[in-house]
């Protein structure tokens, strides 16, 4: 069970400090592997204030390559240097805006995993896509690009997270129901054990994203098929994301 906070373009710095400060008592006793998704700026001031404590911390994005002239880019080996374990990959909105597709995607997995970083991979229908009802198609092509030549060793050591994420249902308040979100996770785990095997697939956690409150955390974390959440606007909140954290 994985809970990740997904910032996205806010808190400066020294904001992201003192807020993280306030977290770590609230999450000290929580079961869940606690993740903290800020941005660039504030990643070393984070990563030093929770050091020695359970919240780990993510980037948000990273470049494929590994160095080079890529103006304004940052590479996997400069997250992990400083003390970063996680780096989401593909959320929808770096899809939506920043030209991100599945196959960059793909390079950015690998070059997270080169890096000994946990990509925490983005994947969801728009709100179209789900009324045509492609939504299992459009999710399966996403995961299965997303994995290309990625090894089975990686998810058997649990070493990669989806976060399935509906694009309708972020920063909407309009959470898909237990069951369509569980659906499309079971979706995404029978795909995996296609691709790789039923041991592989299950230890893969299967976050759901999009709207996920205090409120409703509880019972959509008790979904069989969905190992915790991508949290946006409500882990902004200390006492928001303590309640999900513990849901
Ligand atoms: P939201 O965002 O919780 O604000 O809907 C989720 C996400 O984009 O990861």
């Amino acid at each position: 069970m994985i809970v990740a906070g997904n910032w996205k373009m806010n808190k400066t710095p020294s904001e992201a400090v003192a807020f993280v400060k306030e977290l770590i008592p609230k999450l000290a006793g929580a079961k869940a592997e606690v993740v903290v998704g800020v941005p660039y700026v504030a990643l070393p001031g984070v990563v030093e204030a929770l050091k020695g404590t359970n919240i780990k911390v993510a980037a948000q994005n990273m470049h494929y390559e590994e160095k080079g002239a890529y103006t304004g880019e940052i590479a996997a080996g400069m997250l992990r240097d400083i003390g970063v374990d996680y780096v989401i990959i593909g959320h929808s909105e770096r899809r939506q805006y920043f030209g991100e597709t599945d196959v960059s995607v793909n390079k950015k997995v690998h070059a997270a995993i080169g890096a000994k970083l946990i990509p925490i991979v983005c994947v969801g229908e728009s709100l179209e896509e789900r009324e045509q009802g492609v939504t299992a198609e459009i999710v399966r092509r996403q995961v299965k690009i997303a994995l290309l030549g990625v090894d089975r060793s990686l998810l058997l050591d649990s070493k990669l997270v989806i976060a399935y994420e509906p694009i309708w249902a972020i920063g909407t308040g309009k959470t898909a129901t237990n069951e369509q979100a569980d659906e499309v996770c079971r979706t995404i785990r029978a795909l995996l054990a296609e691709l790789y095997d039923k041991d592989a697939a299950a230890k893969v956690s299967i976050q759901y994203g999009g709207s996920v409150t205090a409120a409703n955390a509880k019972e959509l974390f008790a979904m069989p098929d969905i190992n915790g959440g991508l949290v946006g606007g409500a882990s902004l909140k200390a006492d928001d994301f303590e309640v999900i954290a513990n849901a």
